[in-house]
């Protein structure tokens, strides 16, 4: 029986199991109920207790070898590529990862720079941590006017004043301060206020300033140039209107109203009922800001605006609260697709 055993377990050792079946056939041929290893025990039943005492323990071995052999057999060909994965065609294209969209407050950005980009403005940039020269002196806001107090402001520092821009118009004066006349250009950044945020302020949100300065430009330039803008952001059938206002820095000032398209003219929320949406602030460049920049005003007029990043947007997309701009939601940042 000793001798039975051994050549029982140089087979066993010598078996190739490479593939599911042939661990089948290992399992049958050496471990199954009627397998060789089992018919050994029932052989070993009727031996001597001389014979059990000797081979007993030979014959666990040979249990043992045959068990692991089958078990690590086993894993070996669990943890194996299967099939269908050695069979993957990898000249097919790979499934796209997702990748994220723009923000609503960059596409509605990209097409009014595009807009003005067409029509001959270039683009320019100015700090968002500005001194108090830039933001409001150079800007026609004397010292401790009231109109400085229409823009709440964020102060960095007191003495000389360092603070967070309230608007865009600190870039106009950079670079008019930088640039001689002709200067066409349009302005795109963030902006800060100290507003309690609610559905219809934030403490901050994104303007683009537009300046014109050359000889000769007149308030037709800045309506028409301003129609035309919102013809080709909102369609043709957009009607704009100019209401007398006041800033230091122009004069005459005009605020800019286009009508709503959310309820196209007949009064919503949006439009506080009126049919009109604000959208910019706008005017002929004071003589005096013109001055301060070192350009001359009896040489040079221009126009400029501020026009609301958010306000557009929201009559593009319809959004309604201008918190949801910056709260990072994706379920709302991921419905934005460019217009085209
Ligand atoms: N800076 C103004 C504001 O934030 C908007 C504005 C009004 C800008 C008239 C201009 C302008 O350039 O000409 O309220």
């Amino acid at each position: 029986m000793e001798q039975k055993i051994n050549s029982i377990a140089e087979e066993v050792k010598s078996f190739s199991i490479a593939s599911k079946e042939t661990l089948e056939n290992f399992r049958l041929k050496f471990i199954s109920k009627k397998g060789m290893v089992p018919s050994l025990f029932d052989e070993l039943k009727q031996a001597t207790a001389d014979e059990k005492k000797k081979v007993g323990k030979l014959l666990n071995d040979l249990k043992q070898l045959a068990e692991a052999k089958f078990k690590s057999a086993q894993e070996e060909l669990e943890n194996a590529p299967s099939e269908t994965a050695t069979n993957i065609d990898l000249s097919l294209p790979v499934v796209p990862n997702k990748l994220g969209n723009q923000h609503p407050l960059s596409l509605t950005r990209y097409r009014i720079v595009e807009v003005f980009e067409r029509l001959g403005f270039s683009l320019a940039d100015g700090p968002e941590i500005e001194d108090d020269e830039h933001n409001f002196t150079a800007l026609n806001f004397p010292l401790n006017h009231p109109a400085r107090e229409m823009q709440d402001t964020f102060f960095v520092e007191k003495n000389p004043d360092i603070l967070l821009r309230t608007h865009t118009s600190n870039v106009q004066i950079r670079l008019m301060k930088k640039q001689k006349p002709p200067i066409r250009a349009i302005m795109p950044g963030r902006v800060f206020r100290n507003e309690a945020i609610s559905a219809r302020a934030h403490c901050f949100f994104h303007q683009v300033e537009g300046l014109y300065v050359d000889k000769n430009v007149g308030f037709a330039d800045l309506k028409q140039t301003l129609y035309h803008f919102a013809q080709e952001m909102y369609g043709k059938d957009i009607k704009i209107r100019y209401r007398p206002s006041f800033f230091p820095f122009t004069e005459p000032s005009a605020e800019i109203d286009i009508s709503c398209l959310i309820c196209k003219g007949k009064g919503c929320n949006i439009c506080k009922h009126s049919g009109w949406v604000e959208i910019a602030g706008s005017g002929m460049v004071h003589p005096n800001v013109l001055r301060n920049c070192g350009i001359d005003p009896e040489e040079y007029t221009g126009f400029a605006f501020g026009m609301g990043i958010e306000r557009v947007t929201q009559l593009l997309f319809q959004v309604n609260d201008l918190r949801l701009y910056s709260e990072n939601d994706i379920r709302f940042l991921k419905q934005f697709k460019p217009v085209v």
